[in-house]
């Protein structure tokens, strides 16, 4: 998508042979400073998962794919295959809740099977690309069929915007390109629909407010911040038409994982018969699991997180405060899971389909032994 007219992918290569260089966007600059940081080596790519320079499932998934083309670079000669095992296991264990990291390591470790040296690095770049690549434009057909969706509000709602509720981010950052939950209001502002989006700063981290607030800023469409409490006033008040969120692990049957407080307002939607979507592309579902609520790892991340909020200060600087009292005890469990009953359709690069294990089947008939 576009920053100031540029287009940008917020995970790219550039130079050539030995000189090629990954670059990301450092997301936890954003909305202050726009900053592009190289990525060199495999510890580098872990890093910037874990400390969320990248985030966002699709990202999270194409980073470690091109993470491991960077260490089959930069792998010993002698010991090729256990310098591979335990960097994918590096990787593995950045980030526990996003499907896609595991997904993306597995289909490097079929892509690399039986190879090593140059044509494993030749390898390990065609399948990262690939992985980067299915990942855009997957994005773009989420966005092409909740346009379906957008179109159908608001054809019900004729001479008003289609105010569209989301959660956290996943907007174009979230992903390589596009983004999942609103790449159909993308689709839907550029085919000259009126929408407007309510965004939810999203404690503790504020993707909402620092990164989907910024991404549509730069897009042009109409939004406003919203506290994270405000969903269900709004919802009563008949100020949402729908909610659109995206996931970042949905099981067989339907229960969908995404950032902390998605719960709270798929409840509330139930309750104000406002329709709740979920947008995902098929590397979010994990197809061994039925139980989201019983099974789905949740990361726990620092509790300073919870105790500290950074912002810009008057002084143009970025500043981090303490919100609480010296020495206040905090928990911070990054997501939680919406079960599939609360969930009006999922939103997929194949279509739109009930969240249940019919309806996933239906447009995945490919994993129904799985
Ligand atoms: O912790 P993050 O920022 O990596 O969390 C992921 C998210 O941004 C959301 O849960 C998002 O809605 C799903 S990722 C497309």
């Amino acid at each position: 998508m576009n920053v100031d007219g540029r287009h940008y992918r917020t995970i790219w290569t550039e130079g050539e042979g030995e000189d090629e260089t990954l670059f990301i966007i450092d997301q936890t600059a954003l909305p202050h400073e726009f900053r592009v940081k190289a990525l060199r080596t495999v510890d580098d790519v872990c890093r910037a998962i874990r400390d969320m320079w990248v985030r966002g499932a699709g990202l999270i998934g194409a980073a470690a794919a091109w993470g491991v083309w960077v260490a089959a670079r930069t792998a010993p000669e002698g010991d090729f295959a256990g310098f591979m095992a335990r960097c994918m296991e590096a990787l593995r264990l950045t980030r526990p809740t996003a499907s896609n990291l595991a997904w993306a390591l597995e289909r490097q470790k079929k892509a690399l099977a039986g190879r090593s040296g140059r044509e494993a690095v030749l390898a390990a770049h065609a399948e990262a690309k690939a992985v980067a690549d299915e990942d855009a434009e997957f994005c773009r057909r989420i966005g092409a069929h909740g346009l379906r969706l957008i179109e159908e509000a608001a054809a019900k709602h004729p001479g008003r915007p289609v105010n569209i509720l989301t959660h956290c981010n996943a907007g174009w950052l979230a992903f390589v390109d596009y983004g999942s939950a609103l790449s159909p209001v993308y689709a839907a502002f550029d085919a000259g629909i009126p929408v407007h989006v309510w965004v939810d700063e999203t404690r503790p981290r504020n993707q909402g407010a620092s990164l989907t607030a910024w991404e549509l800023g730069m897009h042009g469409v109409p939004h406003d911040l919203i506290a994270d409490n405000a969903g269900g006033h709004l919802m009563q008040h008949g100020m949402v038409d729908m909610v659109i969120t995206g996931a970042d692990r949905v099981t067989r049957c339907g229960d969908a994982a995404n950032k902390i407080g998605t719960y709270l307002k798929a409840l509330a939607a139930a309750d104000n018969n406002v329709p709740f979507y979920v947008a995902l592309p098929s590397s979010t579902f994990d197809f061994s699991l039925r139980d989201g609520v019983r099974d789905i790892p949740i990361e726990e991340r620092n509790a300073d997180e919870v105790r500290v909020m950074t912002g810009l200060a008057d002084d143009g600087r970025v500043t981090s405060v303490r919100i609480c009292p010296a020495g206040t005890s905090a928990r911070n469990w990054a997501f939680d899971v919406t079960p599939a009953r609360l969930i009006a359709g999922l939103i997929t690069e194949r279509g739109v389909c009930e969240a249940s294990e019919q309806g996933i089947l239906s447009l995945y008939p490919e994993h129904r032994n799985d």
